[in-house]
């Protein structure tokens, strides 16, 4: 027989504060394990949140990976209609005849709870574990304890307290939708969602359909290797979600960019349309967006050439813009591969390829992609061939 909490909330979106009550309420409650449930559509608020379900189930998944005696529960979102904590309950109860459950409550819900739906239910169906946020009212809620005990007298109910965490998540929509930094408040990967979902929003104003979806494609390709490699993943994802972000800008706003920011174009630059979007990009993060960081800029300004020397983000961003799930071309999956395997040699088989396509179109290649080929065929002299043979075994 285990005890399991239930831990349940609207998540919008989920902040260190959660993480920290989920905490106490492991300890305290001295639980087996935890189950995470995010609301569906919850009684007593009228107001619509700000993040959809799927949004607020993705933080919550990305808040609660990899901790121990946690697992996040979709089954309020999926059910039709207003979700009432004493389904939940009666649900959970069949789903774990032979376990205790035990269910969080804080401070203002505790004393509330005698006009929830069918509190007779709850109360016959689980323990209730209240938390008391501030500390100050401990005795008022001990006191309200007893009185839900004697007007439901199968309630057990212990009052705990938690260290506070003073934000809400109402301040935290509001400071993200206003782009202030949010990293002191929520967890690393649920700060890194919501970023990217800000980002994602500024692109759909800017990029056609197909370009954003080849941006996010080449955000999740960027993040797949950095993660195989060994690079930031965070940045690469980043980098990859807007690495085209200035693709469809006029002439004029590309050069009111170059000038602006004192950009010295070269003579092949200055001619080549095609390439100015990497150049114009790496200012536009800064200019449009507040991204101040060289590597995730130097990435963006060398996807389009390539060049010696590459960082492992930079050969990332150059062969993941080549490889990404939008990409359909012959032997896509062979090239894959690749750059899981060595991204270098990738990088290596995309800068020859698009050398020669560049030069079949009649133009002259840059010479960041010539002497980035130079650079890499001094390290993997035998590539040509050796792909050339795993190519025609893969595609065989
Ligand atoms: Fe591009
Ligand atoms: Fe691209």
């Amino acid at each position: 027989m285990s005890r399991i909490g239930v831990f349940g909330g609207t998540f919008a979106p989920f902040h260190k504060g959660h993480l920290q009550a989920l905490n106490a309420f492991l300890r305290e409650a001295r639980l087996d394990r935890c189950l995470v449930i995010p609301s569906g559509t919850p009684p007593h608020k009228t107001k619509p949140l700000s993040f959809t379900d799927a949004q607020r189930l993705e933080m919550t998944l990305l808040a609660c990976e990899g901790l121990d005696r946690v697992s996040v529960c979709d089954r309020e979102l999926r059910t039709e209609g207003r979700s009432y904590t004493c389904q939940t309950l009666a649900w959970l109860k069949k789903e774990f005849p032979q376990d205790t459950l035990v269910l969080y409550v804080g401070s203002d819900m505790l004393l509330t709870l005698q006009d929830w739906y069918r509190p007779e239910e709850i109360f016959a169906s689980a323990q209730i574990a209240a938390f008391s946020r501030t500390g100050e009212d401990l005795e008022v809620l001990r006191l309200h304890a007893e009185t839900l005990k004697a007007q439901f007298p199968t309630a057990e109910i212990t009052v705990y307290t938690t260290p506070p965490f003073p934000v809400s998540s109402t301040e935290i929509r509001e400071k993200w939708e206003r782009g202030e930094d949010l990293s002191p408040l929520l967890p690393p990967r649920v700060d890194e969602y919501l970023t990217l979902q800000r980002y994602e929003a500024f692109l759909k104003t800017r990029l056609s359909q197909a370009r954003f979806c080849h941006s996010v494609g080449v955000m999740k390709q960027a993040a797949v290797l950095a993660e195989i490699h060994g690079a930031d993943v965070t940045k690469a994802r980043i980098a990859g979600l807007l690495h085209d972000m200035t693709k469809e800008f006029s002439k004029e706003e590309h050069f009111r960019l170059f000038e602006k920011y004192h950009l010295a174009l070269d003579e092949n630059l200055k001619t080549n349309k095609n390439l100015w979007h990497a150049v114009s990009a790496s200012v536009d993060l800064t200019e449009s967006l507040g991204i101040a960081d060289p590597q995730i800029a130097a990435a963006v300004r060398y996807h389009t050439t390539g060049k010696p020397n590459m960082t492992l983000l930079e050969t990332i961003l150059f062969v993941a813009d080549l490889t990404d799930e939008t990409r359909d071309y012959d032997d896509v999956d062979f090239y894959r591969a690749l750059a899981r395997e060595n991204v270098e040699k990738a990088a290596l088989v995309a800068m020859q390829w698009c050398k020669t396509d560049v030069e079949r179109r009649g133009f002259e290649v840059h010479k960041d992609m010539i002497d980035g080929i130079s650079y890499l065929s001094e390290k993997y002299p035998n590539v040509t061939e050796e792909t050339e043979k795993k190519r025609m075994k893969y595609t065989r």
